[in-house]
């Protein structure tokens, strides 16, 4: 049998990037033959085993062929007789698709150093198709390595179009697309990504309440957004929000059914469902705050549940000031909210429980308390009339 190594680890080290994942494939292998020697299967029916020490994934050379729609609809042919060549030219990319043998020599079948080179992202072959997911996969390389100037081929983009225009991206699971997607909006370009999944039209498909916001000039600065947020080296659940925001623009009723909508049809993790629902509810109140009665700040302030998740509000903080557009000032917005929330949190319990106070009229004493120091807050904030 001969192992080599494979995939994402051949192609960052030949673009002299940091490896953290090395993928094996074995051939002239079998799995009883992988399990004699102690590798450890990773599912009932799947050929692929982790090493029983250093854990890295070594998979059986295979061909695989759809058999239905979905990726469920899979049918893996792994035996000792498929080449290496055969399990390349299954694989996405050309540039996935260099292998590289215990001496260090390159087996290149499709021209992936080539493609490497030229900065292209190219499918391999029509094989592309089988599986839908690849349409995320490449918008996601795209925006990885954006920087480095690589952009996708034409016969590429095309195929992709292709697969979105057949309604197969509908077919993959919540999981497996909220797994692509969260990685993809945490890369140095996620205008990239969100850019080119417009392009070959999978926005349409997955997300066509975004998609509709490119028919004005909103698309065009989510995308700017977008790119602030990496700059900034945003967390996920900043970006989810910065992604969704604008949804709420016109109606925020709406806006908000949308956002929603889209988190649970999308299965997304919880903190980002949750700040992607209190931007579009909240930003525009949030930037206009110094002009908010103390009642409606506290209101917002507790809707954030500020005493409990500070870093929640820092996020939305964060959100709101890579949403702002150069009409309004919204770091002393930024600044005023910080500053009141930090006055609401001054407010102890200590105090009133020791003059007395219990339950629901504590809480009531609190809340007094609370749009006291709101009002201070507000009075000091304000610029003083001239002498
Ligand atoms: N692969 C594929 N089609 C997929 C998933 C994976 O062809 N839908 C192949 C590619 O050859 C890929 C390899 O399997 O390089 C390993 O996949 P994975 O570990 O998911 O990605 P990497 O290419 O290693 O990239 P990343 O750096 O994003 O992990």
């Amino acid at each position: 049998m001969n192992v080599y190594k494979v995939g994402g680890a051949v192609r960052d080290r030949l673009l002299g990037r940091p490896v953290t994942e090395v993928d094996w494939v074995v051939v002239g292998s079998t799995a009883e033959q992988m399990l004699a020697l102690g590798f450890r299967p990773v599912g009932a029916d799947f050929p692929v085993f982790l090493h029983p020490r250093t854990g890295e994934e070594y998979a059986l050379a295979r061909t695989e062929r759809k058999s239905g729609r979905g990726y469920g609809g899979f049918v893996f042919h792994a035996s000792p007789d498929v080449t290496l060549e055969e399990d390349l030219t299954r694989r996405d990319l050309t540039i996935n698709a260099i292998a590289e043998d215990a001496e260090g020599r390159l087996i290149d079948p499709h021209g992936g150093q080539d493609d490497l080179r030229g900065r292209w992202l190219r499918h391999v072959s029509p094989a592309f198709a089988e599986d839908p997911l690849r349409v995320l996969r490449v918008a996601r390389f795209a925006a990885r390595y954006a920087p480095l100037g690589f952009r996708i081929a034409d016969e590429t983009l095309a195929l992709m179009r292709r697969i979105a225009d057949s309604g197969e991206l509908e077919a993959l699971t919540p999981e497996r697309t909220w797994k692509e997607v969260s990685r993809a909006l945490l890369e140095p370009r996620p205008d990239v990504f969100i850019e080119t999944l417009r392009r070959c039209g999978a926005l349409a498909a997955w997300l066509p309440e975004v998609d509709t916001l490119f028919d004005t000039a909103r698309g065009e600065r989510l995308l700017a957004v977008l790119r602030r947020c990496a700059e900034g080296e945003q967390p996920l659940t900043v970006r989810w929000a910065c992604l969704l925001q604008a949804l709420g623009e016109d109606d925020p009723v709406e806006g908000l059914r949308q956002v929603q909508a889209i988190n649970l049809r999308g299965k997304v993790p919880r903190d980002c469902q949750e700040l992607a629902l209190l931007t579009v509810e909240f930003h525009s109140a949030g930037r206009r705050a110094q002009a908010l009665e103390p009642t409606a700040l506290l209101d917002l302030l507790q809707r954030f549940d500020i005493y409990r998740r500070p870093q929640r509000f820092a996020e939305f903080l964060a959100a709101c000031a890579l949403i702002a557009d150069e009409t309004q000032d919204v770091p002393a917005a930024i600044a005023y909210l910080r500053s009141a929330a930090d006055a609401a949190r001054a407010v102890q319990a200590q105090p009133l429980v020791a003059r007395g106070f219990t339950g629901a009229a504590l809480g009531e004493a609190l809340r007094e308390a609370r749009l006291a120091a709101l009002t201070r807050h507000r009075d000091e904030a304000a610029p003083r009339p001239s002498a």
